[in-house]
């Protein structure tokens, strides 16, 4: 198992689902965890797990589409070694479906939520000449999807972060990757679909047969987190049961 042991993780929209699951993960490994969500008691809930399991954590709340909160939340937290900009939003929509509003939601929350992350928790990376990157990329993001063209498009943004980042923030030894699940069961993913829908998906489209469990992600995160993954920078990980293989 890779150690994480002396690093400070923090992980956003950690209050359910895959954030909550990269939290107990990177705990499990050492790293102090730093549980960040809009919603306060879920953020709780899930640093009361991380601690239940013998980890470090610690809870900050803010919503990730405020600059101005960003700052004076992340701007006070000192050192931290891993971002996982993990905080997103979904709707199952239409074109004709989407509101001006909903759109730049869906690109806030997704696209500048995890720019101003980074911008602020940046000059501390710089100084202390390292750090990991960890952004939240999505197989239709990659790949496209019939429906949620705002999703796809904030996630195809995800892509371009990644890669200019990596190249913009090596110098000072900062690697950047993003992981891009394919369907993982979570509360997002449930919402949209009946039982029958997620067992019809699996049999049918996902070569290994099954849905990804919020763990299959985590487990990627930890790597492309650990020192393992050192000389991996600008790329894009996908986790997806071989349901979206990615051409050449
Ligand atoms: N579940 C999947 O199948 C899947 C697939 C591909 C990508 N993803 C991506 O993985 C990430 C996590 O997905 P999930 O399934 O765990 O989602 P989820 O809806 O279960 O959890 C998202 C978390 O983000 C938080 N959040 C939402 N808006 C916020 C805001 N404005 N400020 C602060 N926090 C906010 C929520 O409170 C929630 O705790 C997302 O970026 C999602 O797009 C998920």
């Amino acid at each position: 198992m890779t150690s994480l042991a002396g690093k400070t993780a923090l992980i956003t929209g950690a209050g359910r689902g895959l954030g909550r699951q990269h939290g107990l993960t990177l705990a499990e490994r050492g790293a102090s965890v730093i549980v960040h969500d809009i919603a306060g008691d879920a953020a709780e809930e899930t640093a009361g797990m991380i601690r239940k399991a013998g980890g470090e954590a610690r809870v900050v709340g803010c919503d990730i589409t405020d600059v101005a909160a960003i700052k004076e939340t992340f701007g006070a937290l000192g050192t931290v070694d891993i971002v996982v900009n993990n905080a997103g939003t979904h709707e199952a929509r239409l074109i004709e479906a989407i509101s001006a509003a909903e759109f730049k939601n869906m690109m806030d929350v997704h696209v500048k939520g995890a720019f101003f992350t980074v911008q602020t928790l940046l000059p501390d990376m710089k100084e202390r000449r390292g750090g990991k990157i960890i952004n939240t990329a999505s197989a239709w993001g990659q790949c496209g999807w019939h429906t949620d063209s705002h999703y796809c498009g904030a996630k195809a943004a995800i892509l371009g972060l990644t890669k200019a980042w990596a190249k913009e923030f090596a110098p000072w030894g900062i690697r950047v990757n993003a992981v891009s699940p394919g369907v993982v069961m979570t509360e997002m993913t449930r919402l949209n679909r009946t039982d029958e829908e997620i067992r019809d998906l699996a049999e049918k489209h996902i070569p290994i047969g099954r849905l990804g469990l919020p763990e299959d992600i985590s487990n990627a995160v930890a790597y492309l987190a650990s020192s393992e993954a050192d000389f991996i920078t600008g790329q894009v990980l996908p986790v997806n049961g071989g349901e979206f293989i990615v051409g050449i």
